[in-house]
């Protein structure tokens, strides 16, 4: 399986592109026309061949470049990354979790090989050779989560279990939807959730809250969230809304399809063997408004889906005051035909 690692950024100059296959295997979150929140877990089991879903942890095109710019925002704010003192082990449950499961995915790129406690890491794409002893932090230039996630796209939360709740007690969070680790470490599970709007009232957060306490070691399930950002910037953090949160005032009705992107976050929910927290990866997807619509069924459905949004969903996204430009630039590609079930393209 050889691939180029593409050569981009995701700030200033925004060369950021998406090839033919990685339009053809985005991961679109829209199953129908229409969009609430709702308990929407499944399996996380491999396949179908060719989409995101095949590896339990998706490693594309932009990973060389994403873990560049990652390292940028560790470099002007370390506080992205957090780990409370009591979830070390957790940390290293993280880090065999996705060693071993990239070794196996994407033999010819990772390598893991274990002799007792002693390991050795490969790593190609990022030039990383490691030999260090497992549950022994002084053999590893970083604590365990940090090493392995700043070689993993996506952000990582990590949950301990106590009291019948979760609370988000250590994570690598670079690529995050306008919310900050640094704000909520240590909250529980509906504390995190306060600011989402209805998700609260509809039972959404009791329902998924018990579910998640019996979630079992080997059967991981997975969900998606969406929103929209402008320019593909990975970092659309409280901690940098600054920067970006005037962006949103450049949005005119001929720069939609170049500057509009929709955001998926594909996340998953893992229960660790050692420490039984809850490893949450937030796997971060971007297309353009262009590319999306290349594919005619997602066209249409993006269309239909924000155009009938409730507005309090909107406000809570941030596209409010761009909506009706968003709207009306994808009304051009929907011509009200009929969308098959599932977000697979026809
Ligand atoms: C245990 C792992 C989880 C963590 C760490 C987590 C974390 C978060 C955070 C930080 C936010 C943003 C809140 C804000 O505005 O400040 C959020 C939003 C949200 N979460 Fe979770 N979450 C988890 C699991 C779930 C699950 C299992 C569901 C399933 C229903 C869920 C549903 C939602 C929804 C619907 C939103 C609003 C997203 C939007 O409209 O953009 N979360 N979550």
């Amino acid at each position: 399986m050889g691939m180029e690692f593409n050569k981009e950024t995701f700030r200033k100059d925004f060369t950021f592109k998406n090839s033919a296959k990685a339009i053809k295997r985005f991961p679109f979150p829209f199953y129908e026309d229409s969009y609430m929140y709702s308990v929407n877990m499944e399996p996380h089991v491999p396949g179908p061949n060719g989409t995101v879903f095949e590896p339990m942890f998706d490693v594309d095109e932009h990973y060389v470049a994403e873990m560049h710019d990652r390292a940028l925002v560790l470099a002007e704010d370390p506080l992205r990354c957090q780990s409370l003192p009591h979830m070390t082990l957790a940390g290293w449950d993280l880090l065999e979790l996705i060693m071993e499961s990239k070794a196996r995915d994407y033999p010819e790129w990772f390598e893991l090989h274990k002799d007792g406690h002693k390991w050795h890491w490969i790593n190609r794409p990022l030039g990383i050779d490691q030999k260090f002893t497992f549950l022994d932090e002084s053999t590893l230039p970083y604590g365990p989560m940090e090493y392995i996630t700043r070689q993993s796209q996506g952000d990582f939360t990590l949950q301990d279990q106590r009291d019948d709740n979760l609370w988000i007690e250590a994570g690598m969070v670079t690529t995050q939807a306008d919310w900050s680790l640094d704000f909520d470490i240590g909250m529980s599970f509906h504390e995190w959730h306060a600011p989402v709007p209805r998700a609260h009232e509809l039972g959404v957060f009791d329902r998924a809250l018990k579910f998640l306490l019996k979630l079992q070691h080997g059967a991981p399930v997975r969900r998606f969230n969406w929103t929209l950002t402008v320019d593909p910037l990975l970092d659309t953090s409280p901690e940098n809304y600054p920067k970006w949160g005037p962006m949103r005032t450049d949005i005119r009705p001929e720069n939609v399809g170049e500057r509009m992107y929709l955001r998926v976050e594909l996340q998953t929910l893992h229960r660790l063997p050692r420490s039984n927290a809850i490893a949450f990866p937030i796997r971060c997807y971007l297309i353009r408004f262009d590319d999306l619509v290349t594919i005619p069924k997602w066209g249409r459905r993006l269309h239909r889906v924000l155009r009938d949004i409730p507005d309090d969903l909107a406000t809570y996204k941030g596209f409010l005051r761009n909506r009706d430009s968003l709207v009306k630039w994808l009304s051009r590609y929907d011509d009200g035909a009929p969308t098959s079930a599932g977000w697979m393209p026809d």
